[in-house]
C-alpha cells in the first residue's frame, strides 16, 4: 500500500513538472482565450470534496460557538450590497447596535473585519498626527493600541500596569492632568488577563480635560453592563464572535457626539481609506445619501442582524444576569477543585473571560490537551504577560450555559486527577 502511494506521488510530481513546463510557455504566448491554454498549476488535492470540521465546544477567550440561528441566517441567498432590502437589514443592525451599546447616537455601524478592524478604525479616525493618546496598557490590547497609534503618528503615553490590575479614577485623573491627551484608551474586558475595568465616572473625568474616551469591549459587549451614553463614553469598538454569538468578521462601532464632532473637524485626511468613517459612514447612512465605499459583507451582516435580534429578544438585563450566573457557578466548582482566580480583587474580575491561576507543579498544557482530546473542549492558556500563569475560560454568548460550565469543570477535574492533584 505504502509503495503504491509513493509511486502515485512520483507519477503526480512528474506529470505536474512536465505539464508545468510545457504549458507555462504556451501560457506565456497565449492571449488567454478559453480553450487556448491549459492550466500550468494543477488543481490542488486539498480543497476538493465537501468540507468537514470536527465538533468543538469553544470555551476559551473566543471565538465562542455561534448561535445556530445566526449560522442559518448566513446561508440565505445574497442580496446586492446597494439593494434597498439590504439597506433595511443594515438599518436593523444599527437599531440593534444602539440597544446593545445603550446609546441614542446615530453614529453606529459595523466595521468590516474583526475586533482589530474596529480598533484601527477608532485610532485612525479619532487621532491626528502629533496628538497624544494615553493608553491604559494592562494587557495585550493596550499594547496593540500603543503600536497602532504610533503607526498613525500619534504621541503615545503608555500607562503600563501589571497584568491582573485595573485603573483607579485617581490613576486616570493624574494621567489626564499631566498629559492632556486627545484620547484616553481603556479595555473594559481584558481577555488576556481577565480584568474588568470599571468605566463609571471616567467619561466625566475625560470631559473635564477635553479628552475623548475610547473603550475596547470586544469580549465584554453583551456579557457585562455597558451604558455608553450614561457613562459619557465617546467611542467604542467590539467584536461579533464573543458575547454576541456570531462568527468573527464584524466589529460593532459606536461614536458619540463628541467623537463625531472630532471626525468632522479633522484638519488632516484619515490616513486609512478602508477605515475612513466619513466614507464608511456614508455607506451606513450617517449622512444624506448612501454611497458605495466597499462591498457590504452580505452574509456576515445577515448573521449580525440575527445576533442582535437574539440580544433584543432575550433583553440585555437577562443576558448580563445569565453571564453572571454561569460565572458564579464556574467559580464555585473551581474552588472545590482548589483552583484560584488570577485577579486579586473580586471587583476587578471579568466574568466573560475568566483567568485561573495554574497551581505549582501542574502541567497546564497536559490539562488543555486532555480537554481537547477527550471532550472536544477548548480551554486556553495565557496570552502576553499571562503565558504560563493562567488558564482562560470563556463564558460568552451562546456558550454561557450551565451545561457547558459542567463540561469545563469535568475537564478540569479529570485533568487534575490525571496529574495526581485530586
Ligand atoms: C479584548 C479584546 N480586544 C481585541 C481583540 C481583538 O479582536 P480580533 O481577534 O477579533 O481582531 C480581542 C480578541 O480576542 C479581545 O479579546
Amino acid at each position: 500500500m505504502g509503495r503504491i502511494t509513493s509511486c502515485s506521488k512520483l507519477i503526480r510530481q512528474l506529470t505536474h513538472t512536465s505539464r508545468g513546463f510545457a504549458s507555462s510557455s504556451a501560457a506565456a504566448q497565449s492571449l488567454g482565450r478559453p480553450g487556448e491554454v491549459v492550466t500550468n498549476v494543477t488543481a490542488p488535492e486539498g480543497p476538493s470534496g465537501v468540507l468537514h470540521v470536527p465538533p468543538r465546544l469553544l470555551m476559551g477567550p473566543g471565538p465562542a460557538n455561534s448561535h445556530p440561528r445566526v449560522l442559518a441566517a448566513q446561508t440565505l441567498p445574497l442580496l446586492g450590497h446597494m439593494h434597498p432590502p439590504f439597506f433595511k437589514i443594515m438599518d436593523e443592525i444599527q437599531q440593534g447596535l444602539r440597544y446593545v451599546f445603550q446609546t441614542n447616537s446615530k453614529h453606529v455601524l459595523m466595521v468590516s473585519g474583526t475586533g482589530h478592524a474596529g480598533m484601527e478604525a477608532c485610532i485612525a479616525n479619532l487621532l491626528e498626527p502629533g496628538e497624544t493618546i494615553v493608553v491604559g496598557n494592562n494587557g495585550i490590547w493596550g499594547s496593540r493600541v500603543c503600536d497602532l497609534a504610533e503607526r498613525y503618528q500619534a504621541k503615545v503615553v503608555n500607562l503600563q500596569k501589571e497584568p491582573g490590575q485595573t485603573y483607579s479614577k485617581d490613576d486616570l485623573s493624574k494621567a489626564l492632568e499631566e498629559h492632556k491627551p486627545a484620547v484616553l484608551f481603556l479595555t473594559q474586558g481584558e481577555s488576556s488577563t481577565g480584568t474588568h475595568q470599571n468605566l463609571a465616572g471616567v467619561g466625566e473625568l475625560c470631559r473635564k480635560h477635553g479628552t475623548l474616551l475610547l473603550v475596547d469591549t470586544v469580549c465584554s459587549l453583551g456579557g457585562v453592563p455597558l451604558f455608553s451614553d450614561a457613562w459619557e463614553v465617546d467611542a467604542i469598538y467590539s467584536g461579533s464572535q464573543k458575547c454576541l454569538a456570531a462568527p468573527p468578521g464584524g466589529a460593532p462601532l459606536f461614536f458619540g457626539e463628541r467623537a463625531f464632532e472630532k471626525l468632522q473637524s479633522r484638519k488632516s485626511k484619515v490616513a486609512s481609506y478602508y477605515f475612513d468613517l466619513n466614507l464608511v459612514g456614508d455607506y451606513w447612512g450617517w449622512y444624506d445619501k448612501r454611497f458605495y465605499h466597499h462591498t457590504g459583507m452580505t452574509s456576515t451582516w445577515y448573521g449580525m442582524r440575527e445576533a442582535l435580534a437574539l440580544v433584543a429578544n432575550e433583553g440585555l438585563d437577562n443576558m448580563w444576569a445569565r453571564h453572571q450566573a454561569v460565572a458564579d457557578h464556574l467559580w464555585a466548582g473551581l474552588r472545590e477543585l482548589n483552583l484560584e482566580p488570577f485577579v486579586e480583587k473580586p471587583e476587578d474580575r471579568l466574568i466573560t473571560v475568566n483567568t485561573i491561576k495554574i497551581p505549582e507543579g501542574v502541567d497546564p498544557v497536559a490539562l488543555v490537551t486532555n480537554a481537547m482530546e477527550k471532550y472536544n473542549l477548548e480551554i486556553s492558556g495565557g496570552l502576553g504577560g499571562t503565558v504560563g500563569k493562567v488558564w482562560r475560560v470563556g463564558l460568552m454568548g451562546y456558550n454561557a450555559k450551565m451545561e457547558n460550565v459542567e463540561m469545563v469543570l469535568a475537564a478540569f477535574r479529570d485533568g487534575l486527577k490525571k496529574q495526581g492533584r485530586l
